[in-house]
């Protein structure tokens, strides 16, 4: 039987890495957010995990240490790194509560440190103070450090998301593995009723597809090499550069949030609050993560486990 790992969620959002580890050995212990929405979405569905609402910027070494989670994984807000938000590092009032997590660090007693550690955030993070800052840090405590650049495409998903993922641990990484995994077409991702009859909500009203379509990425439902960019937070609000559009029978739609959870890669069973409004959801899936990204750089962490009986290197 694995031993089982306890987990921290820092950002936790509405569950991404909550649906990467599920079926394995890691056991979230705590869950971290301070958006009510997106903590609804948590608790609808891993309604067994401490999710708390907590505001990150006033949290304190005990509150952390409080937890003794073997593994912390944090998705901080990106817009301070991102090419599209203002670059302005530690210094954007959205940083600081990275920024806290990073002052409290060196308080946290050696014998509740988590053995493992582990980052996601937009590409820019790489050349950003606070990756320095964070990486000083961890150098300090003895961590082994592995630093990627990861795109779900690579993993056969048909949808770009490339992400910065960081991977420490106290008890050292396994090696890296080659990637194999065969595409999946993106229509096994689609909802084929709403490519004939859509919802009306999901349709671009055709005078907004004749003056902007040209500027829209606008996908064949049935080309088995079609992928979309990536859906942001602001996908159904910005109508460019937010994310991809379908032709459908009736002209062209937007993605339902269940086909863009799908192809983040969290489960059929995953489900949104039928209270929350279309944008909300759309807002919340953009400020997610790829599970499938998660689960992939997981593979370097020591003493995670599948449920299947493989350990990391298959998990
Ligand atoms: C990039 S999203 C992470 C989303 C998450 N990985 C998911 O799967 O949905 C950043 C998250 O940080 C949360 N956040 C921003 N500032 C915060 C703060 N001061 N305290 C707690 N959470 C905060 C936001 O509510 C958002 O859910």
């Amino acid at each position: 039987m694995p031993i089982s790992l306890t987990a921290l969620e820092l950002f936790c959002g509405i569950g991404g890495f909550a649906a990467a580890v599920e079926g394995t050995n890691v056991h979230v212990v705590g869950a971290l957010d301070q958006s009510p929405a997106a903590l609804a979405v948590y608790r609808l569905n891993f309604p067994e995990h401490n999710a708390r609402q907590t505001d990150l910027e006033k949290i304190t070494a005990s509150d952390l240490a409080g937890f003794g989670a073997d593994l912390w994984w944090l998705s901080p807000p990106c817009q301070p790194y991102s090419i599209r938000g203002n670059q302005k590092d530690l210094a954007d009032p959205r940083a600081q509560s990275l920024a806290r997590i990073l002052s409290v660090f060196p308080g946290i007693p050696e014998g509740v440190l988590p053995a493992s550690l582990a980052l996601e955030n937009v590409a820019g993070f790489a050349r950003a103070q606070a990756r320095e800052r964070l990486v000083e840090l961890l150098t300090a405590r003895k961590y082994e450090i592995r630093e990627r650049l990861l795109c779900p495409t690579e993993l056969g998903m048909p949808s770009r998301r490339a992400r910065y993922y960081l991977v420490a641990s106290r008890l050292g990484l396994l090696p890296p593995r080659p990637v194999s995994s065969p595409p999946r077409p993106l229509r096994s991702f689609l909802n084929p009723v709403f490519n004939d009859d859509p919802p009306s909500e999901l349709l671009v009203p055709a005078d907004v597809v004749n003056k902007f379509g040209e500027g829209f990425r606008i996908l064949d439902p049935l080309d088995p090499m079609a992928y979309t960019t990536c859906f942001t937070a602001g996908y159904g609000k910005s109508l460019m550069h937010a994310g991809s559009y379908l032709r459908c029978r009736h002209g062209v739609r937007r993605f339902a949030p269940e086909e863009i959870a799908g192809l983040l890669g969290f489960p059929e069973t995953f489900s949104l609050p039928a209270t929350l409004s279309l944008r909300k959801c759309w807002h919340l899936l953009g400020n997610s993560l790829s599970v499938v990204a998660v689960r992939e750089v997981f593979k370097a962490l020591p003493g995670v486990n599948n449920g299947r009986g493989g350990s990391s290197p298959e998990f």
